[in-house]
């Protein structure tokens, strides 16, 4: 017995070396490069990789994995130089108790540049993402490549690719750029569907200010070429933008709550009770005068659930809105056109920045609602010679191809190409709904007027008076919705006050909504 007694001591003692083992270990693993590096990234108004994890994780629930990785490099003195995790900490974890994939580069080690085993850590969670159906988050701050470690370093980079692409529709994929993001690391948040850059501390670009004024003799500054107002407001390339870090990892939480798990899925509801609920009309937003703007949004906050908008790319091509809301408690996307801005027409950026959007929402399950208020394309050289065609045929081809429960309200113009392209009936449309105010023709009644009348006001007497009373006859002809609604183009015309009656029903009814489409590999989208 004494023996046995001694044994299971000597036993415990062995142990308790081998957990202290362990405990080091985890413990430099967690400091990353160390107190001086941290308190560089501080200084740099930045959080370190773990506490944004531990800021965007539900208290506790964050699961490591591949803490004790290491580099496998040896050149350069490599072999002295490692650091547990090697830059990037990879794991699980829930945010509002829903599972999530997420990693964080660690700029405190290498400046979180990419080695192959980081990248490896990276592709493991990536994999697991897809297979298990839950979001992958990526936070990324990084130098690029790891110089050290030359083309294993750039093949990582690609097994990264690769997998977003194969992800790309499966599961949504969120990448929040909080520190440099440079070089070819930049083509995985742009095959991601959303990008959130951080004011002032992140940036991103294909080559930086150096080699740009080496190449072309520009002088431009980091914050200029590839900052987060450049890449929100110029390059569309962010999807929004943020303060601080804090505000970022807020805006991915609220990003997350409009979204499923993964394509297998439908958002989640939240409970909301219409019967509580009062509204102001929206009888008076739309003038009388059919030239004067309005505002949208104030639309948009007539029909959703109470402060439930969430707007994406908010300072790009702003003639177009899109972004997320809730209907009843259930989660729409809002593709809506805005007078405010250009008069609310379809151009090159405002036909991307939609399709796009369009596109996400059919990948995942989330209905769409478009208020349309159009008065047709931009004309002129600068929009041909950029591609309004092949760019305006983005939008018609990814509404015409979206399967998801799809509504219109015409809120007032729908004119010419415009009126098929803006999710309408001819197009896979389910519901489409107009305003009495709703002018639907193939152009604007003055325009119409001078040319299919040219003869008659050329021979009048008084030609301005003529064009004026051809002009008011086309308008009385047109300029409403009804022609449109005696052929089912329209399915009702419904009073403003009753539109958030109405979206709640027809949304309600089409909850159910399957479409079979032709089998082949892919379509091709005119990119
Ligand atoms: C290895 C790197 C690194 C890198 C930074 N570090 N970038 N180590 N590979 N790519 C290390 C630094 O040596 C330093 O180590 C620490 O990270 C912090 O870097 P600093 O320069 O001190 O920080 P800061 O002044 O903030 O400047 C950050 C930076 C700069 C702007 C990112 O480090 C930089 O320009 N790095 C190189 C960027 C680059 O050219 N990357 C390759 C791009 S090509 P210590 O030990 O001092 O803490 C590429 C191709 C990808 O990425 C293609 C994919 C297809």
């Amino acid at each position: 017995m004494s023996h046995l007694r001694n044994q299971s001591v000597s036993n415990t003692k062995n142990m308790d070396s081998k957990i202290k083992t362990l405990n080091e270990k985890l413990q430099k693993s967690y400091i990353g490069g160390g107190e001086v590096r941290i308190k560089k990234q501080h200084a740099k108004k930045k959080l370190t990789a773990r506490e944004r994890i531990n800021y965007l994780m539900d208290e506790g629930s964050f699961e490591e994995i591949g803490t004790l990785v290491t580099h496998r490099t040896k050149d350069f003195g490599m072999e002295k130089q490692k650091f547990y995790g090697d830059g990037v900490i990879t794991g699980y974890g829930t945010i509002d108790g829903r599972l999530v994939y997420v990693f964080a580069q660690d700029f405190t080690v290498f400046g979180g540049s990419l080695s192959e085993t980081h990248a490896e850590k990276i592709c493991k969670i990536m994999d697991m993402a897809v297979n298990v159906g839950a979001p992958l988050i990526g936070l990324n701050d990084s130098g690029g490549a790891r110089i050290q470690e030359g083309v294993r370093s750039l093949g990582g980079y690609a097994d990264i690719f690769y997998r977003n692409v194969q992800a790309s529709g499966v599961i949504p994929q969120i990448s929040a750029i909080m520190g440099p993001c440079a070089g070819g690391a930049v083509y995985s948040p742009a095959m991601t569907d959303f990008t959130i850059m951080v004011q002032d501390t992140s940036y991103m670009f294909v080559t930086g200010p150096n080699v740009v004024k080496t190449v072309t003799n520009e002088e431009v500054t980091s914050e200029e070429l590839g900052g987060a107002s450049t890449h929100s407001a110029k390059s569309g390339v962010a999807h929004k933008t943020s303060a601080n870090d804090v505000e970022c990892l807020e805006d991915v939480k609220i990003l997350l709550s409009y979204l499923p798990q993964s394509n297998r899925e439908k958002p989640s509801d939240l409970t909301y009770d219409l019967k509580a609920e009062i509204r102001d009309s929206l009888s008076s937003i739309v003038p009388d005068n059919p030239n004067k703007p309005y505002d949208m949004q104030e639309v948009i906050k007539g029909i959703i659930d109470k402060n439930t908008f969430y707007e994406i790319h908010k300072d790009y091509a702003e003639n177009i809105i899109v972004g997320f809301a809730r209907l009843g408690g259930k989660s729409i996307g809002i593709i809506a056109n805005q007078p405010m801005f250009l008069a609310g027409v379809l151009d090159v950026k405002s036909s991307k920045k939609a399709a796009r959007f369009v596109r996400f929402c059919d990948c995942f399950n989330i209905p769409m609602l478009v208020l349309e208020d159009v008065p047709g394309f931009l004309p002129g050289t600068d929009q041909e010679w950029n591609g309004i065609i092949v760019n305006g045929a983005k939008l018609l081809y990814a509404f015409s191809e979206a399967t998801v429960p799809r509504v219109t309200v015409i809120t007032r113009k729908a004119y010419g190409g415009a009126y098929d392209v803006m999710n309408s009936k001819h197009i896979g449309a389910d519901m489409n709904f107009a305003w009495p105010s709703a002018e639907i023709a193939v152009m604007g009644a003055k325009g119409a007027a001078e040319i299919i009348f040219k003869r008659d006001i050329k021979s009048a007497d008084d030609p301005e008076a003529k064009w004026k009373e051809k002009e008011a006859e086309y308008a009385n002809l047109f300029a409403n919705p009804y022609s449109a609604a005696e052929r089912g183009f329209i399915d009702e015309v419904i009073l403003p006050e009753d539109t958030r009656r109405k979206l709640l029903k027809a949304f309600s009814m089409l909850e159910n909504k399957q479409v079979n489409k032709p089998k082949r590999k892919h379509g091709n989208i005119p990119l």
